[in-house]
């Protein structure tokens, strides 16, 4: 049995009076790729900015249950340890990049947490991900608001690589990408688990196309987990497929 590495117990949260989570209890293990499926504000955004401990306003308020990483609470870690100590990254929703900096210097901004490391480090860091997407390494010169959205994912992605990662979650990367570019971006998510066995939550309303890579999965339903299981038990499930599959 591998290692679980993120524990979520019995998680509610709240913005001011109003709960988005009714307790929500999910795992991730070292090396595994999960998914977080639900609908638009079932709460899987409100997850993901809980587990990275953001700070008000964007983040809510945890009312009760514990977020454990590699065994330990992280509810009182400040959000800057959760990336540079704890290793954990985020690649938010819309993306956050910077639009005016080109497309290296958004990646320099993004090894900031490794600048006490020796240089060769975050050279190796841009070789891995110019590597992964030579389209990122085309344009590296180019201001970031001239990339199309698939490459604006690819840099969003590439960011949190930068940080020396070894928990990566990203939420919703599918959004406004067209097919293509999805496959490309979901492909490049199997190979960083594969060759450098990086642990993901993936976060998707795109129940399909995350299933298709995830190992295991959870489905969130306004704020409550009604269903649980392999990829492929998901699938298989006729409640998920008529729910979130397309019957
Ligand atoms: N900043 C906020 N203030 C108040 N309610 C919010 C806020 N952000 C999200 N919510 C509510 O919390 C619930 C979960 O939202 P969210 O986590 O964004 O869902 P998802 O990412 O699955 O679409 C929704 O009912 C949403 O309206
Ligand atoms: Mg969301």
């Amino acid at each position: 049995m591998s290692e679980t590495l993120l524990e979520v117990k019995d998680l509610r949260v709240a913005y001011g009076r109003i709960e988005a989570l009714h307790g929500v209890s999910f795992s991730v293990n070292q090396g595994e790729i999960v998914t977080l499926i639900g609908a638009n504000g079932a709460g899987k955004t409100t997850t993901l900015t809980s587990i990275a401990r953001l700070p008000p306003p964007e983040a809510p308020k945890v009312a009760s249950g514990d977020i454990l990483y590699r065994g330990e609470s992280i509810l009182g870690v400040p959000p800057h340890d959760v990336v540079s100590k704890l290793n954990v990254a985020l690649v938010p929703e819309g993306r956050h990049i910077f639009g005016n900096l080109t497309v290296e210097e958004n990646l320099t901004l993004a090894a900031y947490p490794r600048r006490k490391a020796p240089a060769s480090e975050a050279e190796a860091a841009f070789k891995t991900v110019y590597d992964l997407f030579p389209r990122l390494a085309e344009r590296r010169r180019q201001r970031s608001e001239q990339l199309s959205g698939g490459e604006q994912q690819m840099l969003a992605v590439g960011r949190a690589l930068m940080s020396n990662c070894q928990f990566i979650m990203l939420d919703e990367p599918s959004m406004g990408l067209s097919p293509l570019l999805m496959q490309l971006v979901f492909k490049t998510l199997r190979q960083l688990n594969e060759e450098q066995g990086m642990t993901i939550l993936l976060v998707e309303q795109n129940a399909n196309m995350a299933l298709r890579l995830a190992h295991r999965g959870y489905v969130l339903d306004t704020g409550e987990i009604i269903a649980e299981g392999s990829a492929d038990e998901l699938m298989d499930d006729p409640e998920v497929k008529k729910a979130y599959l397309g019957g």
